[in-house]
């Protein structure tokens, strides 16, 4: 494939708000259906590495299982201090696909309106 996106799963196969964690590259990362769309950020938890695609999601906004720091999976945003995100992937559905870009997004810089 020669524009960074890598199957990761079927459509369908991801419950409607739930996520799952898929190898992209060197990288885990997780996706989540939100109300039939499909939105991936780092699967890793910058707090102590747990996986994120196994969190609550509710209202586009994921809970850590561990410790329930909260990040916004449409860019990755830590809800409870905006000033710092995990990073967050295109996503895209050809066909019956789902598709991730390997590079993530660039980071955007941390605003007063966020
Ligand atoms: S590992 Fe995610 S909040 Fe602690």
């Amino acid at each position: 494939m020669t524009d960074d996106f890598v199957f990761v799963a079927k459509v369908g196969s991801i419950p409607e708000g739930r996520g799952a964690t898929f190898a992209v590259g060197n990288r885990l990362v997780a996706v989540f259906n939100v109300g039939g769309t499909y939105q991936a950020i780092d699967d890793l938890c910058p707090h102590m590495g747990a996986s994120l695609g196994a969190g609550e999601l509710v209202s586009g906004v994921v809970t850590c299982p561990w410790h329930a720091w909260r990040f916004s999976v449409s860019d990755g945003c830590w809800r409870d201090n905006p000033r710092l995100s995990v990073d967050s992937f295109e996503v895209r559905v050809v066909g019956d696909d789902i598709q991730v870009r390997s590079l993530p997004r660039p980071k955007q810089k941390a605003g007063h309106d966020r």
